[in-house]
């Protein structure tokens, strides 16, 4: 997010002058508004109030408007401002959302986001819609997805123009005016974001815009739901329960793995602001826009979907894979999203990237999902007690990916795939017995392969399940040419619970494989008591790697494994250019060049294979000259997840510094860059001459 501090520096600047000229034209919201108490969090008043709230004057919400989250469309993460955002989009998806299922899913909304007006307003003040865009206008786009049995969006600023740079007009000082204009036009949710507010109050802005809708609304005899925009920049969720019906959480969210963890991050502790009317918003979804794996676009519906989130879908459905429809059109997981008890999930348990996450439902079931942050497949566990259920002699646990029961003895566990989360409905039910026990299969090793070298892998299947499983085995497939065998038994009559079946496997991968990643798949089957056959996959990922030359090798040369990058990718012996490879400068640190090293961005972690041979790692470290003053960052170097060494908080102002560290037996070796603690902004750093002894 480098763009935000930018608009905040600007609002500073002109803010007072606006706001006095604001207050002189007499725009300031009514202070019985302004002070109008939150509704108390989570409470049943709060929800029987809903509709009756007009008898004060000064609460205006709940009013009975998006009971549950909202689900539908926006353009926003699709397209952007480019020219395919129009109105044959637009009608496109609103086909689409009949014709696919996903208006019987529950998404309703579809909704237009920035650039979709002229940069002037009319004679007479009024807004124009751009009639490239949108030739017919936008009371004709709002007719058609009406007579859809769909909702019409919109999206304005709350401030004196949009954030997209052409300048479209914000609604700042023409609240009734905007407002008035959408009602007529047939509009049915706002969007209303926070650019070029002129550093007036925040709460202020917000709930101008809240009584101008109020009144344009029942002037048309149409609800509005109203979104509020403001990146959680004034901690919406501590004021706007009786303001707007969502508010975003955070920044942006864009379309990678890092950007929608560090955005579910800063949405899972806000759990207890959310309830009916009333609901955390981080952002629109990314799956299907390409930047992320299916598995981790089921990561981010499903976390979504536990965090009672909006499910705003932003991807061009026109394009979209049958994998995006199988992920967007899951009704298990929306089911968890529309529960009407209306509760956001909670961190059960968060720990080194595994963690628990459990939502109450209406029904008295718990959904409860098992996320795995890290890149390797791992064991996360709870059970049916610490999710809240009461004690019973067996649960039934929905698999909400897999659509398939089984049952368990009231362990909740599984094995997750890396970046997978493992989506589960576990209810302490009476038919329970019908279903197959749940078993875990787990496994361990072969991660890390050396071209036709043996390593080992050790699988485990346990039985979860209040009943055995029978006739249980466990199979590894892999590429062609691999040699994958069982070196211990691979199957077992019956499995108590809590039994386990544990088979070691030899794996080698053919002598000259190309280094990189390799899917292998550990299967089990089993049959329940009463013959019922079920089974359990674990997709595994073999990295085959290449150990190090001996003697002295340049990192910017030597293949990594891994590399993470706060901006851009990382960059080899040039600095980090911050958007596509090679777009870097030779990489300078006070006015020294160094030809070799990696140009990376914080927050940085490349991580390379040195197979227990190497014993040293140095380098010249410091903040690119390319950022002039700015940037303070914190070097670190790892070896087989232990710190070996690091820097202190080093600026663009201090010349280069050298770091070493031993890493003598180390298998693995990572090469960390932090913030320094104060955001990542203009945190262009250089590992420069980094060289690797072995
Ligand atoms: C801001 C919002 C985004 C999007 C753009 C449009 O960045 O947070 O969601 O609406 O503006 O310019």
């Amino acid at each position: 997010m480098r763009h935000l501090p930018s608009r905040t520096t600007r609002r500073r600047v002109v803010g007072s002058l606006a706001t006095a000229l604001l207050c002189a034209a007499g725009l300031a919201a009514p202070a019985s508004a302004a002070a109008a108490p939150a509704p108390p969090a989570s409470s049943a008043a709060t929800r029987d109030t809903a509709g009756s709230s007009s008898a004060d004057p000064g609460v205006r919400l709940p009013d009975g408007l998006a009971l549950t989250p909202p689900m539908g469309f926006n353009n926003w993460n699709s397209t952007h401002c480019r020219a395919e955002f129009d109105e044959a989009m637009v009608k496109g998806i609103a086909d689409i959302f009949v014709e696919k299922g996903l208006k019987d899913a529950g998404y309703q909304y579809v909704n237009l986001d920035d650039c979709w007006a002229l940069p002037a307003r009319d004679a007479n003040g009024k807004l124009v819609p751009d009639p490239k865009r949108f030739p017919n206008g936008i009371k004709a786009v709002a007719d058609y997805v009406h007579a859809k049995g769909l909702k019409l969006g919109i999206y304005t600023s709350a401030g004196t123009k949009t954030c997209n740079p052409a300048g479209f007009p914000g609604a700042l000082g023409h609240e009734r005016s905007d407002a008035q204009q959408f009602a007529e036009w047939g509009v049915d949710y706002l969007k209303y974001d926070n650019c070029n507010n002129q550093g007036v109050d925040a709460k202020q802005r917000y709930i101008t815009m809240r009584d101008a809708l109020k009144a344009a609304s029942e002037s048309v005899g149409r609800p509005i739901v109203y979104s509020i925009c403001e990146w959680g920049e004034n901690k919406p969720w501590e004021w706007a329960a009786d303001v707007g019906h969502l508010w975003r959480t955070t920044g942006d969210i864009s379309d990678s793995w890092g950007s929608m963890v560090s955005i579910m991050k800063q949405n899972l502790p806000l759990a207890k602001y959310a309830g009916p009317g009333r609901w955390n918003d981080p952002d629109m979804l990314e799956v299907g826009n390409g930047g992320m794996s299916d598995t981790e676009y089921r990561t981010h519906f499903s976390m979504w979907s536990i965090m009672a989130a909006p499910l705003l879908i932003g991807s061009d459905l026109r394009k979209a894979t049958p994998e995006t429809y199988e992920i967007l059109g899951n009704k298990e997981v929306i089911a968890v999203d529309q529960d009407p008890l209306g509760k956001q999930g909670e961190v059960l348990s968060t720990q080194n990237g595994r963690w628990v996450v459990a939502k109450e439902m209406k029904d008295g079931s718990r959904a409860v999902a098992l996320f795995n942050e890290t890149g390797t497949a791992q064991s996360i566990a709870t059970t049916a007690k610490a999710v809240g259920l009461p004690a019973a002699d067996g649960y039934t646990l929905r698999d909400l990916w897999q659509h398939k029961s089984y049952n368990t003895a009231g362990a909740i566990s599984a094995t997750v795939p890396a970046h997978g989360t493992v989506l589960l409905r576990v209810s302490a039910d009476d038919k329970w017995a019908k279903n197959p026990p749940a078993v875990e299969l787990g496994a361990d090793g072969a991660a890390l392969v050396e071209a036709g070298k043996r390593t080992t892998l050790t699988s485990k299947v346990t039985d979860l399940g209040r009943t055995a499983a029978k006739n249980v085995s466990v199979a590894l497939t892999g590429p062609s040419g691999w040699r994958l065998k069982a070196t211990s038994p691979t199957t077992a009559k019956s499995l108590r619970t809590g039994q386990s079946l544990t088979t070691s496997w030899s794996v080698t991968a053919p002598a000259g494989t190309a280094p990189g990643k390799y899917d292998l798949t550990l299967k089990s089957t089993y049959r329940s008591p009463q013959g019922a056959r079920a089974e359990s996959v674990l997709p595994l990922t073999a990295d085959v790697v290449v150990a190090p030359p001996a003697g002295s090798s340049a990192l910017g040369d030597l293949p990594w494994i891994t590399a993470t990058n706060g901006w851009g990718p990382v960059e080899r012996n040039t600095s980090n250019g911050e958007n596509v490879g090679g777009d870097g400068n030779p990489i300078t640190i006070g006015g020294t060049v160094y030809a070799k090293g990696l140009g990376v961005h914080a927050d940085s972690a490349v991580e390379y294979y040195t197979g227990g041979t190497c014993e040293k790692v140095t380098a010249q470290v410091g903040v690119d000259d390319e950022k002039l003053l700015k940037g303070t960052v914190v070097f670190e170097i790892w070896a087989d997840g232990k710190k070996v060494a690091s820097t202190g908080v080093l600026t663009n102002a201090m010349p280069a510094q050298e770091l070493s560290a031993d890493v003598t037996g180390a298998r693995l070796v990572r090469l960390v860059v932090t913030d320094g603690g104060d955001g990542n902004d203009s945190d262009h750093a250089d590992w420069g001459d980094a060289t690797l002894s072995c």
